[in-house]
């Protein structure tokens, strides 16, 4: 995945949009949420990492610490039930995203998991259905199969918590997730799990036009900054999450390093809103925003 063009062609989107500034009446600006009915401080979220105790000591309940200390929701991908047990300990707002595991009864006992567990919420990426090769993939000895909308559909009606779509990059899978009664998307190409994968961005408003506000938004890939996590937001993501980029500070730092990296985009994130007068998240449209053609 690593060697994916997709990651290079995805950056090199976000470095093509250039913003224009506004500071005549310009104020400064608040980065406050809700999502799901709960406030957090920044709509800069946790990517759904996984492994991260191979990595770092306690990696998956301090990247957890890390985004509760910083007021940010955090996603997390697959693991064993100490480690969702681990990260909602800690306090913070966690979305457990399940495998699409071949078995459904798998499934099923996932989410309920997260349920049992105390997260905030559940959802599938669905894009880890197929191998390179074409057929279903096999994650770490554990067969992977693509779902249909009524399966997705049930997955959905198991659980009174929110139900999170990841691994959306087509206005027809968005689609679906409506029809399904999804409470969100992340727009995302598991950071080159396909190569030529379209930057989430670029296909990002069109996914807004077509689900409009019936949906949250997310979305991932490259977001690093501040400034990233803006592009989002003005071309219709209504909050991002930042994966790789909180690896390095985790392992240097624990808990206190993904809190002081999500509290440093955040503050890239403000700087950036008030010097082109946006105050509130709401207000951010695309307005500002040029593509880079010289
Ligand atoms: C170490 C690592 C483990 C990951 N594990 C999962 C996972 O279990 N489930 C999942 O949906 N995504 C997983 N992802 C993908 C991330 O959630 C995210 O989509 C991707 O890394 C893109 O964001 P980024 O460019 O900010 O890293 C993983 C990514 C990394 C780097």
């Amino acid at each position: 995945m690593a060697d994916s063009d997709s990651n290079k062609i995805t950056r090199e989107y976000f470095d093509s949009l250039l913003l224009q500034m506004r500071h005549i009446d310009s104020k400064p600006a608040d980065t406050g949420i809700v999502l799901f009915g709960q406030t957090f401080d920044t709509p800069i979220a946790t990517a759904a990492l996984s492994h991260l105790n191979n990595t770092a000591d306690n990696g998956m309940a301090n990247m957890a610490r890390g985004a509760l200390m910083a007021g940010a929701l955090c996603f997390s991908g697959m693991g064993e039930t100490e480690e969702i047990r681990a990260m909602c300990r800690t306090g913070a707002k966690v979305i457990k995203i399940v495998k699409p595991h071949a078995d459904n009864s798998v499934v099923f006992a996932k989410i309920r998991e997260a349920e049992d567990e105390g997260a905030f919420g559940t959802g599938m990426d669905i894009d880890h259905a197929f191998g390179s090769n074409g057929e279903y993939d096999n994650v770490m000895g554990l067969p992977m199969r693509s779902k249909s909308l009524e399966e997705m559909r049930s997955f959905v009606n198991s659980t009174d918590l929110p139900f999170i779509v990841k691994g959306v990059l087509s206005v027809s899978d968005a689609l679906k997730c409506l029809e399904i009664g999804a409470a969100g998307i992340i727009v995302s190409h598991h950071h080159g799990i396909m190569s030529s994968a379209v930057p989430p961005l670029y296909i990002l408003p069109k996914i807004r036009e077509a689900v409009g506000d019936r949906m949250t938004v997310f979305v991932d890939c490259c977001i690093e900054s501040g400034m990233d996590a803006f592009k989002a937001l003005a071309l219709g993501a209504d909050a991002v999450c930042t994966g790789r980029a909180i690896i390095p500070p985790l392992k240097e730092n624990g808990a206190e390093g993904v809190r002081d990296k999500l509290l440093a985009m955040t503050g890239e994130l403000k700087a950036v809103m008030s010097r082109t007068g946006f105050g509130m998240l709401k207000d951010i449209d695309d307005s500002v925003i040029v593509k880079r053609d010289f």
